[in-house]
């Protein structure tokens, strides 16, 4: 099977975990939810056009059709293209079940393998998943997906599927300035699990308004989404920003030709509420939510 080929221009990092080996990853993705149909096909089809290769799907978000047709009708070669998909909490369980989740959003995108498929949310209620987890790392043979993970999972969750013997290539968290998630980035780094930061420009909360996040950017010549989304990738983590719009797209790609000082960062690091017990009201709790 053919394997994502990093090209020159893109940055990216290594996912490792059970079954999973070297594999690279873009560290900065498209976001494709809400967007459906139309108007998702032509976002990614413009963000691919500016260099875009890595897109965040899911059964979920209903769109891994539209995201699966503008992959192919891109002209570049599947192989330079790194897809995410997730699959919801019915599937959980056993090898035949994630297997035929899998195929599904397969058939569905049109595409004959994900780069990357996720537990989106642990849904604890069901307590199937760290099965999930081991159908997953089955699954890696069968070449229909070359790496595998887990979304919303809180360090109990974690530490659940590695108490099984099991070590996921990334943990696809909510994860912005304001609400960092320490805990859970701390947990994912001593596991050797990647995290990638959801929301990491805050959805509209205010974030891009905050006078630290716009004092760093105009000191530093940068738009408020670009120093956040810098202060991600300089800290290690994948980020998947959503925009339709071709020239915040570009904007939010164009992050590897500046840096943060050792200041900037500690000042952006103290906007975090979640380090005093606080959450976003935009994060949802893995142990009540789910789908
Ligand atoms: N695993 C999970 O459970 C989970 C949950 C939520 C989200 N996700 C994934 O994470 C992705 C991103 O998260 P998100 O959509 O919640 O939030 P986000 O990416 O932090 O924010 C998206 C919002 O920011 C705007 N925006 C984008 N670039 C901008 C820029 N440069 N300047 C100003 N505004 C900008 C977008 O508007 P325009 O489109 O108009 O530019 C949109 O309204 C989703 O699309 C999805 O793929 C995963």
């Amino acid at each position: 099977m053919s394997t994502f080929q990093p090209g020159t221009d893109q940055r990216y990092a290594l996912l490792e975990g059970t079954n999973v080996h070297d594999v690279p990853i873009p560290m900065i993705g498209l976001g494709t939810w809400p967007m459906t149909g139309a108007q998702c096909h032509d976002a990614v089809a413009s963000a691919l056009a500016a260099g875009y290769r890595h897109l965040d799907t899911a059964e979920n978000y209903a769109n891994e059709d539209a995201v699966g047709r503008a992959v192919l009708g891109s002209g570049i070669p599947r192989e330079e293209v790194f897809v995410t998909s997730k699959f919801n909490r019915q599937w959980h369980g056993g090898t035949e079940s994630v297997r035929t989740a899998l195929e599904a959003g397969l058939e569905r995108a049109g595409l004959e393998y994900f780069d990357l498929f996720l537990v989106h949310w642990p849904n604890p209620d069901q307590n199937r998943y760290v099965q999930s987890c081991e159908s997953l790392a089955a699954l890696v043979e069968t070449g229909l997906i070359r790496s595998w993970g887990v979304s919303n999972f809180s360090p109990a969750h974690l530490q659940a599927v590695l108490d099984a013997g099991l070590v996921p290539a990334v943990n696809q968290v909510y994860c912005e300035p304001e609400d960092a998630q320490r805990p859970a980035q701390e947990a994912n780094t001593a596991a050797g699990v990647l995290t990638a930061a959801y929301t990491p420009i805050g959805r509209g909360s205010g974030l891009l308004q905050n006078p630290v996040i716009t004092g760093v950017a105009s000191r530093l010549g940068r738009t408020p989404a670009q120093v956040v989304l810098r202060w991600h990738v300089q800290q290690g983590r994948i980020a998947i920003p959503k925009s339709a719009d071709p020239r915040r797209q570009r904007e939010n790609l164009d992050v590897f030709s500046f840096e943060l000082s050792a200041e900037d960062t500690a000042a952006i690091d103290a906007l975090d509420v979640s380090a005093s017990g606080g959450k976003s009201p935009g994060r949802a709790d893995p142990e009540v939510f789910g789908h």
